[in-house]
């Protein structure tokens, strides 16, 4: 792995545009097109704003620390993997959770399609997670632009 970059932020919903901001830094440097950039900043402002409203949103969480930290690295010339984890209340049933208007949210602010957003503007979505302990998304995204100079 090349080019590695490594961020630990307040998973705090305030702190998404920080993260949308760190992505299109990182992902800049490879010259993506408008869209490329577009899709990975808005695949790792899902993973954030999950980790900040779902992972450290329960009352039970109050008082735990909100980290997340957030992994860039390439793994081949223009291949991108990108990790955001946080260490919150996790998932019960991941594959539910990643189903299209899925949502546990109640009061319909949300739309349930995070997971699916980042499956769409990613070539590659790993979700880990185990309930009381986190939950790590990591996406991998194929910058067909790159041409390794
Ligand atoms: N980091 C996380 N920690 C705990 N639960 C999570 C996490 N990420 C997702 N979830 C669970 O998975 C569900 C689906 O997530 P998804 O992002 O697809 O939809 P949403 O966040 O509910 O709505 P939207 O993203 O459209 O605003 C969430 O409602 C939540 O229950
Ligand atoms: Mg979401």
């Amino acid at each position: 792995m090349e080019k590695e970059l490594k961020v630990q932020m307040e998973g705090i919903l305030e702190n998404q545009g920080l993260a949308r901001a760190i992505a299109a830094a990182y992902v800049s440097q490879f010259d993506p097109t408008l869209d490329e950039l577009t899709e990975v900043k808005t695949a790792v402002s899902e993973a954030f704003s999950n980790a900040a409203l779902h992972g450290y949103g329960g009352e039970h969480t109050e008082d735990v620390k909100k980290t997340v930290t957030m992994e860039f690295a390439t793994v081949s010339a223009g291949t991108i993997m990108i990790k955001v984890m946080d260490k919150g209340c996790g998932i019960e049933d991941i594959s539910k959770a990643m189903e299209p208007l899925f949502t546990t949210d109640t009061d319909q602010n949300r739309s349930g399609m995070g997971f699916t957003v980042m499956e769409s503007f990613t070539d590659r979505l790993k979700v880990d997670s185990k309930p009381g302990q986190g939950t790590t998304v990591t996406m991998i995204k194929k910058l067909d632009t790159y041409y390794g100079f």
